[in-house]
């Protein structure tokens, strides 16, 4: 049984100080505890996310890493560095850094190997664009992000990983994938992961729909068979949102 996963995804929002307010709003509120919540917030503020929840549930991540453990990269973090500050989960390959930014499958890769090395969990994004979908190349583009983000990862981790299907032309528009087209992906994800591996580490990958998830549609989305959680960006800035997102889940 896969315990659901509701991961906010803040991007470049919220200073420190609005960090702070957020997580002591959330802590006056009851989050649902069968279903994960965790936020991945800029690396600015997770020590104070990390502080003020402390006593809660909840799990911090980072949303990108650099791949070495440590050396002249100017700007960087490490996967160590995160792991010392106490995140849980690091982001890896999401649609903008691969688009703004030009991390490569390989780049995400190393990523992925960084971040299980230091003890943390990455979550993987894939995801196809409007022509590629249209084109009817989207289940061959996200599979192939799938191996090469996976490559050299060892069964034993390979089960604890986190993978996000966010359709690029989802996210930030307001424009959901239908909940049967999330779990379409999701289960053809799943299926790649058990070419990969096998059935059982394919079983237990917990994988993610992210592109304009709301309140009001998370609990279809949860209904279907592959989707085990979501990754939410907008809808995850607020408290109460980000409440419902989870108590829907
Ligand atoms: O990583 C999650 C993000 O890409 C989705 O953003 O605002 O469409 O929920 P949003």
């Amino acid at each position: 049984m896969r315990t659901p996963l509701i991961a906010g995804n803040w991007k470049m929002n919220m200073t420190v100080s609005e960090a702070g307010a957020f997580a002591d709003e959330l802590l006056k509120n009851t989050l649902n505890e069968s279903v994960e919540a965790a936020i991945c917030a800029p690396f600015i503020d997770l020590p104070v996310l990390i502080e003020k929840l402390k006593e809660t549930n909840i799990k911090i991540g980072a949303q990108n890493v650099y791949y070495e453990q440590s050396g002249a990269f100017t700007g960087e973090i490490s996967a160590p560095m995160l792991k010392d500050l106490g995140a849980h989960y690091v982001i890896a390959g999401h649609s903008e850094r691969r688009e703004l930014f030009g991390e490569s499958d390989s780049d995400v890769n190393k990523k992925a190997h960084a971040v299980i090395e230091a003890g943390m969990v990455p979550i993987i994004c894939v995801g196809e664009t409007e022509e590629e979908r249209d084109s009817g190349r989207h289940t061959a583009k996200v599979a192939g992000q799938v191996k090469a983000a996976l490559e050299g990862i060892a069964a034993e981790a390979a089960g604890e990983l986190v993978i996000a299907y966010e359709p690029i032309w989802a996210i930030g528009t307001g424009k959901s994938a239908t909940s049967d087209d999330a779990n379409a992906m999701c289960t053809s994800i799943r299926t790649e992961v058990e070419k990969l591996y096998d059935k059982g580490i394919a079983d237990s990958v917990r994988i993610l729909y992210g592109g304009s998830v709301k309140p009001a549609t998370i609990e279809d989305l949860m209904s279907k068979s592959d989707v085990d959680g979501a990754l939410v960006g907008g809808a995850s800035l607020k408290t109460d949102d980000y409440t419902a997102l989870v108590s829907g889940a």
